[in-house]
């Protein structure tokens, strides 16, 4: 899969001045880019076609303008876990928990650099957490990073040449704000640091468990600038404005204890346990109607864009979608007939 974002990443840039993403496809199987101006092609030739293992290069349109790139590795979902699969993640470890086998356990794996969150690293997360998201085996995902550290954010070093005309033009930490669209829910399970990006990636998870040892902040004034992947937005949102203004402003840093008492996560765990209950959760979670774990979330997501008044709109409607499904049905059934249901996500 990292090949895949590498390999993709290159033939974007070789392919020059890339303007505009013209199609969004329902499944990053084919994407589209024009480009302002054809400055080489040699993507597209026979020779180079056969250098790509997942992709397919075309030049398109009238002027030949247009780079089409084909991502193409069907089997992609049905590989994600597998041993030959796994080497060639770059970033990531990727396996699968539970006793049913129903959660994927994704850790950030970029131990020298304390798993800080380079470009190449983001996009990985965001290709296979959207596969986890469309296998309908998994009900539950839990994201790590190592014990000294869940992320210690941004890449410093990948942005401190940057200039604001190539952050702008580039959408830059735009592709992050693919994790908070993930579908099924994500655990974070943080041990080490969470610092600004780091610490902006576990509230974009749905719950958040810490290691006696995790360290929560925002330290980007220290570096001369602000959170920019949610961490003004989110943080208030969580712990209200006067911590997350102490945060954010003194770049200051929190230890678990202090994040659980104020609210950030939920749970403390001993460093060695914090996986494991990570993952009993999310086994307990998976348990659940898949469709209707989907809208739970979503409903207590719109909580954090909207009024009360359109947020309680928001649910009833909701709760009055579960009647149409058979989970609903099944659910209060075998409530009243002392039984466990049995879930089919329909
Ligand atoms: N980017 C790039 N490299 C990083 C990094 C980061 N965010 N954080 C740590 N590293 C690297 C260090 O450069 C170092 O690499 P070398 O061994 O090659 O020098 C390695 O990881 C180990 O780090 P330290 O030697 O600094 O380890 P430490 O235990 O002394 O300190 C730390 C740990 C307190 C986390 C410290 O590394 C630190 O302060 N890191 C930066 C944290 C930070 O400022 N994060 C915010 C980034 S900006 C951002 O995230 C913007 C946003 O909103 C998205």
């Amino acid at each position: 899969m990292s090949f895949l974002a590498k390999t993709f990443s290159q033939v974007i840039a070789r392919a020059g001045t890339t303007t505009a993403l013209l199609s969004k496809p329902r499944y990053p199987t084919s994407l589209t880019y024009r480009l302002a101006s054809r400055q080489s092609s040699p993507q597209s030739d026979n020779k180079e076609q056969k250098k790509y293992e997942y992709l397919l290069v075309d030049i398109k349109g009238k002027n030949s303008n247009v780079a089409l790139v084909q991502l193409n590795r069907p089997k992609a979902l049905n590989a994600l876990c597998d041993n030959k699969e796994q080497k060639k993640y770059e970033y990531l470890l990727v396996d699968i928990k539970g006793k049913n086998s129903n959660v994927a356990l994704v850790q950030l794996n970029r131990p020298k650099a304390l798993n800080a969150l380079c470009d190449g690293l983001m996009r990985e997360l965001s290709t296979v957490l959207q596969t986890i998201d469309k296998d309908d085996k998994i009900g539950c995902i839990v994201l790590t990073g190592s014990t000294r550290a869940f992320a210690a954010g941004a890449d410093i070093r990948e942005m401190q040449n940057n200039t604001l005309a190539q952050v702008v033009g580039a959408g830059f930490l735009d592709q992050w704000s693919a994790v908070a669209k993930i579908k099924k829910p994500i655990i974070a399970a943080v041990n080490g640091f969470a610092l600004g990006g780091g610490c902006e990636l576990s509230m974009m998870c749905d719950i958040i468990y810490a290691g006696e040892e995790a360290e929560f902040g925002q330290p980007e004034i220290i570096l001369g600038t602000i959170p920019g992947a949610g961490g003004t937005q989110r943080l208030p949102r969580y712990v209200g404005k006067s911590k997350a203004m102490e945060m954010v402003l003194t770049g200051n840093r929190i230890k678990a204890k202090e994040a659980h008492q104020i609210g950030l996560v939920s749970a403390v765990y001993p460093a060695n346990q914090l996986i494991d209950e990570a993952v009993k959760t999310a086994e307990k979670i998976a348990s659940h109607s898949r469709i209707v774990v989907q809208l739970a979330k979503e409903a207590v997501n719109t909580a954090f864009e909207t009024t009360l008044a359109e947020g309680n709109r928001f649910e009833k409607r909701i709760f009055h979608t579960t009647f149409g499904l058979d989970d609903r049905k099944e659910g209060m059934t075998a409530f009243v007939e002392k039984r466990k249901p049995n879930f089919t996500g329909q």
